[in-house]
């Protein structure tokens, strides 16, 4: 509070002009002191990174919104002032899973005070089906009813309290019909939203044959909720002729513009959607913001007037898709040092009752199920169950987490089978010379990056050591069982839809030497937009506080791909260094005749033009080139290279490049309660040559975070008939400051450029950290195996919760390997 008080005090509701941070510096430093002694570790913070004087690409910097971030002066969608006749929208949700819906009475909604526009499918002018890649998801249910939270009717009215209490005077009546929430079942049956697709590579048959152990097994991977701070919500207004403008809190605002368009029979160029930042999005809004918006944008085109949707946390988490749980088995074939020589893996995505974005997150997770490893001649199958409930989506990582998942736990299992440790298992199946070449054809080029990775981290996280300690520890704890794991990470860069890999840029140099940029990537708290002042700032040579960002605007860079698959800095970083490149080409041209100087050997630096003998302030640059008729303006545009995927055959390049990581994590577990504690985590990542090693390192250690919460406290539960009964912060149990580890060592690898050339050699951070959290599960079921000498792994099926963590010690001390059971029995007793 008292930080709040003073910066509002020192510093004015607008955002200071380009060219006076000293604003913003005095608001930092205030934000500075107050946290001084508040904060442990010492790791580097975006906070300290402020210092840093030379701040353009490969710079260490605060995000562009930190301070407007902590002291509430970042506008999100709610903080955006509508005109005083805006409408608020409220939604009419089926309240069973699977039915047809029979009756639909909104007369006494329509009489509700307040109430000025109720809405339902036949009030639809254009589309009904905003299914993004393929058809299936209706705005509102015609006659079929395919879960329990899908939108039924709107309603829009003078106050968001009338609309919500208006909702409540429906009748409806439904036929209900049973629900089928049971995946597996539904792969079984063929129940599909897209059909099955196996990559294959080698006789895998012959490899499972001849391999002198095989082993089997399967689990369960859980789901999870997106919990962005800010929900889904939208402002829309109608513009003077048939269009709107849509605010929206949206990591596609192109398909945004796109469905809304199609839904209000509009041109695409009456629909623009501005989106300047997201309170998180992490998947949950690269297709499932848009029906809020195609709603609001029906309402205000409808009413003439200003029309606000934004849902609820419960009815967010009823309505909305969320992580796919998955389904896995595998039958792998190794020799006696543990050495896979293949077999087959069979992923089984929960889709939810419709397509969406599944087709492309299975393919994900087929194409992670190697995670690190060479799989030998392997098939790996992946099914998109349908089931009825909210259609599921991406989410960080989208598929590849649930794909990894598989192949970890058989690293575990086969360790045990051969009696070693898992960490030796896990380097011996690392991609190698001879041994490089993935399930779907791609050559995993910097093996050796993933080794030495892992060698450094095992090194520098006493590994071994600890190791040692743990199992004397072990032998003499009867109750209290620590457990260690390290596991690999190697994640796939590029959208696997090829079109996607495209990006476009606008940049503006005004006559003062001010610089706006914007792009077609959109901010969701990941840093995008200051690595891409940075990338600007570095390729004009100017300091980033010269350079500003503007919100992303489908009429300022049009048909842009969603922010996903990590992939905005490479995308939109090489877009906007296109543009900037542009324009100082310009500007050479014309300082060489202007100022007749040699245009060979001449730079941009430090806010100055630098020739032989010559130097010329940027601002007086502009100036002059202004003067002389030079257009101050450059659209940039990339897309990327080499990538190709043939679906028909399940070969190709998908990937542009990997990134790698690896994480230890060291856990200990109260065998006769379940619970547990995490205790220290050390990770070694790979960001090639880092944009900005302070929010690398923020997205790495949110990333981990973010994966520990989906593999074991983040639990979905629906009941019976298909309502999520896990719909809130008190059933729902995302990490909390508690949760973080009390040894927390995270460091960014240095020295290995990325060995392609992406936006100055540096790799995408966004996703591949959530993986990360893959060691926490794995220490868990290390910490259970003690309990049977380390020679069996129990099945732990995620989210490992205390409770599944009791259940597996359970199992092992009844069932486990005879000896081990005994020697347990009398340890415990
Ligand atoms: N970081 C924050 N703070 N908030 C987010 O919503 N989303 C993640 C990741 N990091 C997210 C985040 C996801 S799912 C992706 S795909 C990337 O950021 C997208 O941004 P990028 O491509 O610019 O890395
Ligand atoms: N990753 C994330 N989002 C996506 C992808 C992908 O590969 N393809 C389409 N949307
Ligand atoms: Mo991220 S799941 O690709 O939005």
């Amino acid at each position: 509070m008292r930080t709040l008080t003073k910066l509002s005090r020192t510093a004015p509701d607008t955002a200071p002009a380009s060219g006076q941070p000293t604003q913003v510096d005095d608001a930092s430093a205030c934000a500075r002191q107050d946290q001084d002694g508040h904060n442990k570790g010492d790791g580097p913070l975006a906070r300290e990174a402020r210092e840093t004087r030379a701040n353009g690409a490969g710079t260490a910097q605060a995000h562009e919104s930190a301070i407007k971030h902590v002291t509430g002066r970042a506008a999100y969608i709610d903080d955006i002032p509508a005109p005083a006749d805006a409408l608020h929208v409220a939604l009419g949700f089926s309240p069973v899973a699977h039915g047809r819906l029979t009756r639909l009475d909104l007369e006494a909604v329509k009489r509700a005070p307040g109430v000025v526009d109720v809405v339902t499918v036949v009030d639809v002018p254009g589309h009904t089906d905003i299914g993004p890649v393929f058809p299936g998801d209706p705005l509102f249910v015609d006659d079929e009813i395919s879960y329990l939270g899908q939108t039924l009717f709107a309603v829009a009215a003078t106050s968001y309290k009338a609309a919500r209490l208006a909702v409540r005077e429906v009748v409806v009546e439904i036929d209900e019909q049973p629900a089928s929430l049971d995946p597996v079942a539904s792969a079984e049956h063929g129940d599909v939203v897209r059909p099955t697709h196996v990559q294959e590579r080698g006789d895998w048959q012959a490899a499972l044959a001849g391999a002198a152990f095989t082993l089997e097994g399967e689990q369960f991977v859980g789901g999870q909720e997106h919990f962005y701070l800010e929900g889904q919500a939208c402002l829309v207004t109608p513009t003077e002729d048939e269009g709107v403008v849509v605010y929206t809190s949206n990591q596609h605002p192109s398909e945004t513009q796109k469905l809304v368009a199609e839904v209000l029979d509009i041109p695409f160029h009456a629909v623009t959607v501005e989106t300047r930042r997201m309170g998180g999005g992490f998947g949950g809004k690269e297709t499932q913001a848009s029906p809020w918006a195609c709603i609001a944008a029906l309402v205000a085109r409808r009413t003439g007037r200003a029309a606000r949707l934004r849902l609820p946390r419960a009815e967010d988490m009823r309505a909305t898709g969320k992580r796919h749980p998955f389904h896995n088995r595998y039958r792998l074939g190794f020799d006696a040092r543990g050495v896979l020589a293949g077999g087959d893996i069979t992923v089984i995505g929960d889709c939810g009752y419709s397509p969406d974005l599944s087709e492309a997150v299975v393919d994900r997770a087929m194409f992670h199920a190697d995670n690190a490893y060479s799989l030998g001649e392997a098939r790996v199958t992946g099914h998109r169950a349908r089931t009825h409930t909210a259609s599921n989506t991406a989410f960080r990582g989208f598929g590849g987490p649930q794909g990894m998942m598989i192949i970890e736990q058989a690293m575990d299992d086969i360790a045990r089978h051969v009696g070693e440790d898992p960490l030796t298992v896990r380097k011996r199946n690392l991609y190698r010379a001879e041994r490089d070449v993935t399930h779907y054809g791609q050559t995993v080029d910097q093996h050796p990056l993933m080794s030495e990775l892992i060698e450094r981290l095992e090194t520098s996280s006493d590994y071994w050591q600890r190791r040692e300690a743990i199992t004397a520890f072990n032998a003499t704890s009867p109750i209290i069982k620590k457990g260690l794991a390290l596991t690999p990470v190697k994640f796939g860069i590029s959208f696997t839809a090829k079109h996607l890999n495209q990006a476009g840029a606008l940049l503006h140099v005004y006559t003062d030497g001010s610089v706006i940029i914007n792009h077609g990537g959109t901010e969701m708290g990941q840093g995008l937009h200051t690595k891409v002042c940075q990338v600007v700032a570095r390729e004009l040579g100017l300091d980033t506080r010269r350079v500003r960002i503007t919100a992303t605007r489908t009429d300022k860079v049009p048909n842009t791909s969603p922010t996903a698959a990590s992939s905005g800095a490479d995308l939109n970083g090489m877009a906007a260094r296109d543009a900037a490149g542009q324009l100082r080409e310009r500007l050479f041209d014309f300082a060489a005749e202007h100022y007749q100087i040699d245009r060979e050997g001449m730079r941009l630096e430090d806010g100055e033009l630098v020739a032989f003998n010559r130097r010329i302030p940027w601002g007086e640059l502009v100036q002059a080139a202004y003067l002389g008729r030079v257009s101050l303006s450059a659209k940039g545009f990339y897309s990327t290279p080499l990538i190709h995927y043939d679906r028909e055959t399940g070969k190709g390049r998908p990937f542009y490049y990997y990134a790698h990581g690896a994480a230890v994590s060291e856990v200990e577990v109260d065998t006769l309660s379940g619970e547990y504690r995490l205790t220290r985590v050390d990770i070694l990542h790979d960001v090639g040559d880092s944009l900005n090693p302070a929010i690398d390192i923020g997205q790495v250690e949110g990333g981990f975070i973010q994966g520990m919460g989906w593999l074991t406290s983040e639990e979905l539960k629906w009941n019976a008939k298909g309502r999520l009964i896990s719909d809130g912060p008190a059933t729902y149990k995302i990490p909390a400051f508690g949760d973080q580890p009390a040894v927390f060592n995270v460091e960014l690898l240095e020295g290995h450029p990325n060995s392609q050339a992406s936006i100055y050699r540096s790799k995408a951070v966004g996703e591949p950290p959530f993986m990360l959290g893959m060691s926490v599960w794995s220490a868990l079921r290390d910490a259970l195996a003690s309990l049977a000498d380390y020679r069996v792994c129990p099945r732990l099926d995620t989210p490992a919760t205390p409770e599944r963590v009791l259940m597996a010690a359970e199992a092992l001390r009844r069932d486990g390997a005879p000896a081990a059971a005994q020697e347990t029995q009398h340890d415990l007793a």
